[in-house]
């Protein structure tokens, strides 16, 4: 059962005293968090075709921007860029958290605003190349309300970053807040509801499907009392299965561009091989394959996706000779060009990310392309090399229609985006706040 209702007052109260998630200031001197919607190749890939730098100045909403991870991402990428970042919430206490970690690091690109997303309207706040919008509308008393306005300040060509629960991964979450709503008031204080939580959790059967599925659920592990009151004790908590989530974007006027997290759980080709069922599903639309998807996994419990208005022009990056191949930041590049090493042909290496996981052959064509990842050779220069290098041991074509096959799945992964040359003369690497491990 989910918690639905005009209980927005509740809400605000419970971000008033656990602002979420919990951060300290003081450790914005000794790490950046990294959102994985935000990193700036990623967003002008799936929605800009790859020219991200063409939109100047960029403006970017952080809505429901809690004590800041997404803004001070996106802040620090856009740090010596024509850009401009606009972050609202409605809870005082976030804000001020999200303010002091901007402050901690000099940011000086933000203007901060407290009050609720539905209201949100052009003419106070202009329009936002893009939007990001994580964990929050599945809070809100009318997610449609709050949906339409933020499709409302959104630019023409412009992208929001989504991240709404998914209903079945969080089957375990709904049985755990019914039990606590059957042990408690919803108007007791928080503490001793927190309590509540506590104990119920403690005192359940050693098969029960919490127990099962706990890893699915991090937020009580790495955030405290913040993260257990976010999982189970929302006064407002709603999620979506695929089908729910395309039609609730209908009737905001959006299209779903693509899922941006855990992208091979939405391919059935994850988990069917015998041929018959593959069939059938090969008939489906793709919403109809990724809703079997959703339900052939059975865990995925937060739908993360790109989303544009409908007739926008925003569009994903396809492969061509100018387009330069940008590995995720979650990939560790240093350890892929150790592990894909020649020493190793023939052999099976891992390439993993959270929420992606390959085994991929060593070959020249996988060690050539993990050692040209810089950020700087595009996909022409990247194929001459390896043309150049294999000194015509294998065919051109055979070699380059390899690394075109490794590139797609790659690219399918999310481990890695395509941006247009122009991306970095322009301000790729203005916008990157961390050494490039190939290219310190
Ligand atoms: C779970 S937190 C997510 C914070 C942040 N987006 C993140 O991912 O780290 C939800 C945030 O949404 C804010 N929020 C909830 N309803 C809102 C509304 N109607 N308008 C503005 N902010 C809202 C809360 O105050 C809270 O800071």
């Amino acid at each position: 059962m989910n918690r639905r209702g005009d209980n927005s007052d509740q809400v605000r109260a419970m971000y008033e005293s656990l602002p979420y998630p919990a951060r300290d200031p003081a450790d914005e001197d000794r790490r950046l968090v990294r959102t994985s919607l935000d990193y700036l190749p990623k967003i002008s890939h799936y929605g800009f075709a790859g020219r991200l730098h063409q939109r100047r100045p960029l403006r970017v909403l952080v809505a429901g921007g809690g004590t800041g991870d997404s803004l001070i991402f996106l802040a620090e990428q856009l740090r010596r860029v024509d850009a401009e970042l606009v972050y609202l919430d409605m809870s005082e206490a976030s804000t001020e958290i999200a303010r002091k970690r901007a402050a901690r690091r000099g940011l000086d690109n933000i203007r901060f605003s407290v009050g609720s997303i539905d209201r949100i309207n052009p003419d106070e706040y202009g329009y936002f190349d893009f939007i990001n919008c994580s964990g929050v509308l599945h809070h809100l008393p009318d997610p449609d309300a709050g949906l339409s306005a933020l499709a409302r300040v959104l630019a023409d060509g412009g992208v929001i970053g989504l991240m709404v629960y998914a209903r079945y991964g969080r089957t375990a979450v709904y049985q755990i807040q019914s039990l606590i709503d059957t042990l408690s008031d919803a108007d007791e204080p928080l503490p001793a509801r927190m309590d509540v939580a506590r104990e119920a959790l403690d005192a359940l059967a050693p098969g029960h499907w919490w127990k099962r599925s706990e890893e699915l659920h991090t937020d009580h592990k790495r955030y405290g009392d913040a993260g257990l009151a976010d999982l189970f004790l929302n006064p407002i908590d709603r999620a979506y299965t695929v089908p729910e989530l395309y039609d609730w974007l209908e009737r905001c006027g959006l299209d779903l561009i693509d899922f941006a997290d855990h992208r091979l759980a939405y391919d059935p080709a994850s988990y069917v091989r015998d041929s018959t069922l593959a069939q059938r599903i090969a008939g489906l639309s793709r919403k109809q394959q990724q809703a079997a998807a959703e339900l052939f996994s059975g865990t995925i419990s937060k739908h993360t996706v790109y989303v544009k208005g409908r007739g926008s022009t925003a569009s994903t990056a396809r492969p061509s000779a100018e387009m330069i191949p940008v590995a995720a930041f979650e990939l560790d590049q240093a350890k892929l060009v150790r592990d894909f090493n020649p020493s190793a042909s023939g052999q099976n290496r891992t390439v993993e990310k959270p929420g992606a996981r390959l085994s991929l052959p060593v070959n020249p064509i996988s060690t050539y392309l993990f050692r040209s990842l810089d950020d700087r050779n595009d996909l022409g220069a990247i194929k001459s090399g390896l043309i150049r290098e294999s000194s015509g041991q294998a065919p051109d074509h055979w070699l380059t229609d390899q690394l075109d096959a490794l590139i797609e799945l790659l690219v399918r992964a999310d481990m890695l985006y395509l941006v247009d040359s122009h991306e970095v003369g322009n301000w790729l690497e203005r916008t990157r706040p961390w050494p490039h491990p190939l290219n310190p």
